[in-house]
């Protein structure tokens, strides 16, 4: 069975209603990023931090999987499919992908500041001051902050190397080192980028770009 490779980001979930990072009207034009989602931000003022996940947890509740999501999962009838995304909802699983690897973090879970391997899924949509891990320390959101390692990243390189075919939807590519995972990507391997406006990089493929929405782009690869 040939595979595919999906990396995914914000754009894969704009039409299920979560928005962008870097459009116009984006998340982060409307919050300062080193306010909501730094270390440093967790140190000055983790009550804020806490509302601006807690915000984004309860709006995932309301939202559905897109056709994109529903698309990409399909393509496990013919396809060995792994999704690589930097989203940090679970929509791609609901859809019913089996192999998704959060770049980023998962909103639905909560890990320990003093021991980075205890995770938790979240029981309601809300994570509180005064939540404890197992050895009684603040649970934090399991959100991958700016300037933060990447601890998926070498799973990721050596996922995005064993693709066929690589998929990139959604994604401004701005955002290292998941940007960089395209640098790893087997010269003899196709790209296909999936974008209403084609993110700029550079990769060594043979690169197709569909300028279209995820659900619109996706159609064309899918068998059904
Ligand atoms: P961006 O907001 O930077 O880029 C979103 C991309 O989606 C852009 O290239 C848009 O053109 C495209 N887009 C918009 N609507 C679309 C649609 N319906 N279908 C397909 N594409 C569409 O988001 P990311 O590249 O995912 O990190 O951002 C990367 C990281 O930056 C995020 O994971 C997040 C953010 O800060 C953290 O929070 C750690």
């Amino acid at each position: 069975m040939k595979s595919i490779v999906v990396f995914s980001g914000a754009g894969m979930s704009a039409e299920s209603g979560i928005m962008t990072f870097r459009d116009m009207g984006g998340l982060w034009e409307r919050y300062d990023v080193t306010e909501v989602a730094s270390p440093e931000a967790w140190e000055k003022n983790p009550q804020l931090v806490m509302d601006f996940y807690n915000q984004r947890r309860k709006q995932l509740l309301q939202c559905e999987p897109n056709k994109g999501h529903t698309l990409i999962a399909g393509l496990e009838k013919d396809y060995d499919v792994q999704i690589i995304t930097q989203n940090v909802d679970d929509l791609h699983e609901r859809a019913g992908s089996t192999k998704v690897l959060h770049l980023h973090g998962e909103l639905k879970k909560a890990r320990s500041t003093v021991d980075e391997s205890l995770v938790y899924t979240l029981k309601g949509g809300e994570l509180k001051l005064g939540d404890y891990c197992e050895k009684g320390s603040q649970l934090r959101p399991h959100i991958v902050w700016f300037g933060e390692a990447v601890p998926a990243m070498d799973q990721a390189i050596s996922l995005i190397q064993q693709g066929d075919m690589v998929v990139v939807v959604g994604t401004s590519l701005q955002v290292y080192p998941a940007a960089g995972l395209l640098n790893f990507i087997k010269k003899t391997v196709p790209i296909v980028v999936i974008d209403p406006d084609t993110p700029k990089f550079s990769a060594a493929g043979n690169i197709t770009a569909i300028r279209k929405k995820a659900s619109e782009g996706l159609q064309s690869l899918s068998t059904d």
